[in-house]
């Protein structure tokens, strides 16, 4: 067992000729380096193949990871003012957000998650924000399909059990609908909190602070600011599942940090510091971030390699709401930035990033996919991104328009949709299984 171990380890640790040297707050530096990680997570891209699908990327990546991987590339343009990517961007955010305008599109809605559909709204906020190049005036517009996520996982908010909070899957017929946990409460919190910021509508903040306010009650959120995953309803929320994940932290973080921007409250000024404070004693090794679950033992699943790229983006957005934590997340982030860098000298072409950054021996350690090179892209991005990333409001700069009412429309007949072609699949399945059944008696 040891020594095969051994065997596969130098097989797969492979001494770099040449990772990236960047200084991080150098454009031109960055830009280069952020261009050939960025081509090298868009050989994971789907849209480019025949027969492929404009927005996805090949399997095994999930629906949700795209809609993720777009906003990173956005952050590249708005880090680099490298546009080459804009388009490829702006169709994929548009056409992802399916037949409703709600990112339900009904190739993926049977398999979707409220915190999927969140990882998309938040691209959309993103755009919104950063004043992106809006869609044709009979498209769905960047604010509509933020508020059109928001207004959909409003009406999910479930009161019945556990005095609140959103499950994690949208339908009942999905493992995990029984599941509360904090990537939804949290992306939720965070989407809630944008658009508080963006358009200055109140009823955004209250439903911040009443996600904010669950997530504590039920123990996701603990006084020292760790983040747990979730909780079932089955036993009534009682038993916590403890994992602490970067992204959950910063969807917090971030979350926090723009109704600190908005309101200028002590409260959240308070618990922005405290979820800086945190993840840096948690989530850094070395000084460089890293995923602690998982990242040490190399069994980060296919999401999970793209967790901490999120932590990476949401300090920037923290750090740039909340300039009182700048010193300490700029620290944090350039190292982080450098030690990246340094990993991406892998693969056949030779800038596949690794994922143990902190390692800062310009060793890659043969891991690779559209997580690690997402991951790798946000941590290198960070700096540069940070300084010079705007973030507009809708009255400041942010042209973008929206609907208070997005989202609301189509719901019930999207739901009837999803139900019914479930049930027609499981019928199915009853079917082959009925079959296969009779087919070992006899
Ligand atoms: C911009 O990004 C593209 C694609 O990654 C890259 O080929 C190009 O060298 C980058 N830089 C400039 C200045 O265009
Ligand atoms: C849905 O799947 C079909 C068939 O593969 C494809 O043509 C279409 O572009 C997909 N739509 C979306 C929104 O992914
Ligand atoms: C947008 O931000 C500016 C300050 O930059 C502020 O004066 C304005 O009230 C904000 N708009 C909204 C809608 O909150
Ligand atoms: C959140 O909790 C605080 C007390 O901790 C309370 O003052 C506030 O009204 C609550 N907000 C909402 C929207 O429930
Ligand atoms: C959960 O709470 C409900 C209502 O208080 C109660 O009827 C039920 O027995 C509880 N279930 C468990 C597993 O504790
Ligand atoms: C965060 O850490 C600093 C010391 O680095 C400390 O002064 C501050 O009180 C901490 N804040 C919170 C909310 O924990
Ligand atoms: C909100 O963010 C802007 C942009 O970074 C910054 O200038 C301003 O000081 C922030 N507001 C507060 C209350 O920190
Ligand atoms: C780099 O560091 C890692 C982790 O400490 C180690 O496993 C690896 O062998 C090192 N590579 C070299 C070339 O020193
Ligand atoms: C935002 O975009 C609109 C529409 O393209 C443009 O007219 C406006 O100048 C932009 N605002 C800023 C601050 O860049
Ligand atoms: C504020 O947002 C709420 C919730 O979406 C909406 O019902 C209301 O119409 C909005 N108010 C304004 C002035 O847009």
């Amino acid at each position: 067992m040891f020594s095969l171990s051994l065997f596969l380890l130098s097989l797969t640790t492979i001494l770099c000729i040449k990772g990236f040297e960047i200084d991080p707050h150098d454009v031109s530096s960055v830009d280069e380096a952020t261009g050939l990680v960025a081509d090298g997570m868009l050989d994971y891209y789907a849209g480019y193949e025949k027969g492929g699908t404009t927005g996805m990327f090949l399997p095994p990546a999930y629906w949700w990871e795209a809609g993720a991987a777009w906003n990173g590339l956005l952050n590249t343009y708005l880090a680099t003012g490298n546009s080459t990517y804009n388009n490829l961007v702006k169709t994929s955010l548009s056409y992802q957000a399916g037949e409703n305008s709600d990112y339900m599109p009904s190739n993926y809605s049977t398999s979707e998650g409220n915190d999927d559909q969140a990882f998309w709204g938040l691209a959309a906020i993103s755009a919104a924000e950063s004043n992106f190049s809006n869609p044709k005036a009979n498209e769905p517009q960047w604010l509509e399909l933020a508020q059109s996520v928001f207004n959909q996982q409003v009406t999910r908010w479930d009161d019945s059990h556990c005095n609140g909070g959103i499950r994690w899957q949208i339908t009942q017929f999905n493992s995990g609908y029984d599941y509360k946990n904090s990537v939804t409460n949290g992306a939720f919190f965070q989407l809630a909190a944008r658009l508080a910021r963006f358009t200055g509508n109140d009823t955004y903040t209250q439903w911040a602070e009443k996600a904010y306010n669950w997530s504590a009650n039920v123990g996701f959120i603990q006084d020292d600011f760790s983040v747990y995953d979730g909780t079932s309803i089955k036993d009534n929320c009682s038993a916590l599942e403890l994992t602490e994940w970067t992204y959950n932290s910063g969807l917090y973080m971030a979350g926090t940090a723009f109704l600190y921007n908005y309101t200028g409250s002590s409260i959240w000024r308070t618990r922005t510091e405290g979820f800086v404070n945190k993840s840096i004693d948690s989530f850094f090794r070395n000084d460089v971030l890293y995923e602690p679950d998982c990242e040490l033992s190399r069994t980060c699943n296919y999401d999970q390699a793209s967790f901490k790229g999120f932590l990476a983006r949401f300090m920037v957005y923290t750090a740039h709401m909340a300039p009182f934590t700048l010193p300490k997340i700029e620290t944090y982030l350039s190292k982080t930035a450098i030690a990246a860098a340094e990993a991406c000298c892998g693969g056949n072409d030779g800038v596949t990033c690794g994922f143990q950054w902190w390692w800062m021996n310009n060793t890659w350690d043969g891991l690779y996919g559209l997580g690690e090179q997402l991951s790798a892209l946000e941590a290198i991005q960070g700096p540069l991104l940070l300084q010079n990333i705007k973030i507009f409001n809708s009255t400041d700069g942010g042209s973008s328009t929206g609907d208070p009412m997005a989202g609301l429309y189509t719901l019930t007949a999207s739901y009837a949709v999803t139900e019914l072609t479930i049930q027609k699949q499981h019928y199915i399945l009853l079917a082959i299984s009925l079959g296969l059944f009779l087919l070992v008696l006899f």
